[in-house]
């Protein structure tokens, strides 16, 4: 039966995770897959996430099945997270799903049934994950242009000529914010901009938002989604709560779907949901639920929330006044927001890194700020200089 299976895709993050974790050296760095660690690189479970859970370990009065839609009280939070008030204005409805990759699959699966051979637009570069999923789904996949690599910047102008060709057929995948992999965002004029071509030009938006809260704050990290949401009539988001609640593991996220008929989109969800996996696990977004249905809790969140956020834009800080000082300066990195950039360096340059050094980047260049540890900055910094002048940086 087997012999006949092709050789697996080696995945682009998981297989650096790997390969890190198979390097005995014990000086090795990981700015590869992307998790926060604190200042001693440790990724420790929330405060408010472990004090939701020992209640709930004291207290939870049942483990039996919930619907295919998964928690609902969690669903309310992640809309109101997402969407603010108008996660009440109707027309949305919200699904807890098996992490947002699951999320990402479930929309895909939507889109395929509504609108079979449609066409999703992704950015270049974006999330290595995006195109397989959608493409899992037997969706056409295009690019189109965003990243200037060379100067760390947005291809404004070429992104709006494609997104201007873009009709009903079309879907436009859109990271919300912290653009995964090169921290380079959308501006609010921007949305704006976009919002009122979607309206016009009648494509579907598609916002994936990993890491609410890492970018500018928790508010403006959702206003691009918020302003396509109050222009369009039909638009999908997935929402994921690996990063900003620490729950990677937990598999914790959800589809969000604006239409005239959310009953109906409800029904075809389920439908496609019982046949794939049948209702997600409950543990992260019944800690997520108790988290945001609680003011002390979800005031601890946040604080330890915005200290995460800072503690990443004084890695990127501190990182890019390092490479200044050693002559391989790269000031884009400071204008990137949330936990990745990419940096420009060729193949050479990233294996050199590996072998060398024992330093660990994802293809392409991502590094992840949040896995910087601050007593190896000098260290690390050192060994990026010698990779960067290689490739000397022009941003
Ligand atoms: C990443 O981009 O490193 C993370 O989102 C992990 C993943 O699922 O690939």
């Amino acid at each position: 039966m087997f012999q006949t299976l092709s050789p697996a895709v080696a995945d682009p993050i998981l297989s650096v995770a790997e390969a890190f974790r198979a390097d005995p050296r014990p000086h090795k760095l990981d700015l590869g897959i992307g998790v926060y660690r604190d200042g001693q690189g440790r990724t420790p479970v929330m405060a408010a996430v472990r004090l939701a859970e020992q209640a709930l370990a004291a207290a939870q009065p049942s483990k039996t099945y919930l619907g295919l839609g998964g928690n609902e009280r969690f669903n309310q939070a992640v809309a109101k997270l997402a969407l603010g008030e108008q996660a009440e204005a109707g027309g949305w409805l919200t699904l807890q799903t098996p992490g947002a990759s699951g999320g990402l699959r479930l929309l895909a699966d939507l889109v395929a049934a509504a609108r079979p051979g449609a066409r999703v637009w992704i950015s270049d570069p974006s999330y290595v994950n995006h195109a397989p999923i959608m493409r899992a789904a037997g969706l056409e996949v295009s690019f189109y242009p965003y990243l200037d690599a060379a100067g760390g910047t947005l291809r404004r102008d070429a992104f709006f000529d494609a997104v201007a060709g873009l009709g009903a057929d079309d879907v436009l995948l859109l990271h919300g914010c912290c653009h995964n992999p090169s921290g380079v965002d959308l501006a609010p004029a921007d949305w704006q901009r976009l919002a009122g071509m979607a309206a016009a030009q009648g494509f579907l938006p598609f916002v994936d938002l990993a890491y609410q809260g890492f970018g500018d704050g928790l508010e403006a990290d959702a206003a691009g989604l918020r302003v396509l949401a109050a222009a369009v009539p039909e638009m999908l988001a997935v929402y994921s709560c690996s990063k900003h609640f620490g729950l990677y593991r937990e598999r914790t996220g959800a589809a969000l779907v604006k239409s005239a008929d959310p009953a109906r989109v409800r029904g075809k969800l389920f439908e496609l949901a019982r046949r794939s996996y049948t209702m997600p696990p409950d543990h992260g977004a019944e800690v997520v639920a108790a988290i945001m249905g609680s003011s002390e809790l979800s005031w601890v969140w946040r604080e330890e929330l915005e200290g995460m956020r800072q503690r990443v834009l004084g890695s990127r800080e501190a990182l890019a006044d390092a490479l200044a000082a050693r002559g391989t300066p790269v000031e884009a990195l400071r204008a990137h927001r949330g936990m990745f950039s990419m940096l420009p360096l060729d193949a050479a340059a990233i294996a050199r890194l590996r072998d060398e050094f024992a330093v660990y980047l994802v293809a392409g260049g991502r590094i992840n700020l949040a896995g910087l540890d601050e007593s190896r900055l000098d260290e690390l910094a050192d060994a990026l200089a010698v990779a960067l002048r290689e490739r000397p940086a022009t941003a």
